[in-house]
């Protein structure tokens, strides 16, 4: 288990208290000149977290924040046994082998975590939610979860959830191995948008990790506009057998994505939503930066798992109905990607060439 992981809220309170009581710029120098040096000792910000859900993107994050803190990823079996016996080895933007401790359960974690990363599919959320309530009831959850019902299926069970996004491109080789294909934004917000310190001091501590995270104060409106990125970029990619360069490359896919992504503004403006950019420019902008991935539906279409679609464009329609749209591009890439889901699932079929 290691040293001892202080909780950097604490930590954090007790340097501002000293900020604002004191006010004194010799001793606020001391005390952050110290914690500086505590930190680089790598004693004082360990903090004990648990990625649940060590897909591509969790078992990035695993990896990342293992150099500084203490950290046990829950996945699938052979996965975490390659993880546990050989490490995991990254390429790309990230590289190296790294030691984490892995499992299948919540309950085999070597210790009482701070704080929970979810990344679970997003039809995943309620089971990861049970299983949170039974082991670690009381920690706190943030959600790096595609699409925009999770965070509110976690407050509804009594979850203490906080809201992510990220457009790290990252694909899942085999078990053991990863490719970080493209860096992204990543942003962290508590759901009624108020500061608060313990997102604040995650932020650091993600950053710190190499995760270069953001505090938002819009959390909602930054999932709202990933999902429609992803509204965009999953059911094209995974319809096509393209990586997610190709939608801005060729011209008719080009428009296809801004038609949608248009709706999905319209669906987000008609609840009041405020996404902080505009997804016409954001597919484009996260596409190129991840041109060389292949983006989660695509991976899931290959090895014939069952895509996030219906919690993607199918949430995109459900609000749509809400509010009296038809949203008939999500509708029309949320059906064509179940249909590609279904005929990849067929015994027979022929293995799909990514261009
Ligand atoms: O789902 C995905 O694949 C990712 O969210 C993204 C950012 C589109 C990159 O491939």
């Amino acid at each position: 288990m290691g040293r001892p992981a202080h909780r950097p809220e604490i930590v954090e309170a007790v340097f501002s208290s000293i900020k604002r009581r004191w006010g004194c710029r010799i001793i606020l120098s001391q005390c952050l000149f110290h914690r500086k040096k505590l930190i680089n000792r790598g004693s004082f910000y360990a903090v004990r977290i648990i990625v649940f859900g060590a897909g591509a993107l969790g078992s990035l994050f695993a990896a990342l924040l293992s150099r500084q803190n203490e950290v046990y990823m829950v996945g699938r079996r052979e996965h975490v046994l390659m993880v546990s016996t050989k490490g995991l080895d990254i390429e790309g933007n990230t590289e190296g082998n790294f030691s984490i401790a892995a499992g299948e359960t919540l309950k085999e974690s070597p210790f009482y975590p701070n704080w929970i990363i979810l990344t679970v599919k997003a039809y995943q959320t309620e089971e990861a939610g049970r299983e949170i309530l039974d082991v670690f009831p009381e920690v706190p959850v943030v959600s790096f979860q595609n699409g925009i019902e999770n965070e509110l299926v976690l407050k509804n069970m009594g979850i203490n959830a906080v809201g992510g996004v990220t457009s790290h491109g990252v694909t899942f080789l085999g078990p053991g191995k990863i490719l970080h294909a493209g860096t992204g934004r990543t942003a962290i917000g508590e759901i009624d948008s108020r500061s608060s310190m313990r997102v604040r001091a995650l932020a650091y501590v993600l950053s710190e990790a190499g995760i270069l995270t953001e505090v938002s104060g819009n959390i909602t409106g930054e999932i709202w506009l990933k999902a429609a990125v992803n509204a965009v970029i999953n059911p094209l990619t995974a319809v096509l057998g393209v990586r997610n360069g190709a939608l801005i490359s060729i011209d008719p896919l080009r428009k296809l994505g801004d038609s949608i992504a248009s709706e999905c503004s319209e669906i987000a403006e008609a609840h009041g939503i405020e996404m902080p950019s505009d997804p016409k420019d954001e597919w484009k902008t996260v596409a190129e930066r991840t041109a060389e991935n292949m983006s989660s539906a695509l991976q899931d279409i290959i090895n014939g798992k069952r895509t996030e679609i219906r919690e993607i464009n199918g949430a995109f329609v459900r609000k749509a109905e809400e509010k009296g749209i038809d949203a008939m591009y999500n509708r029309a890439m949320m059906n064509m990607a179940l249909g590609k889901e279904k005929i990849n699932k067929e015994p027979n079929r022929t293995k799909l060439r990514v261009y």
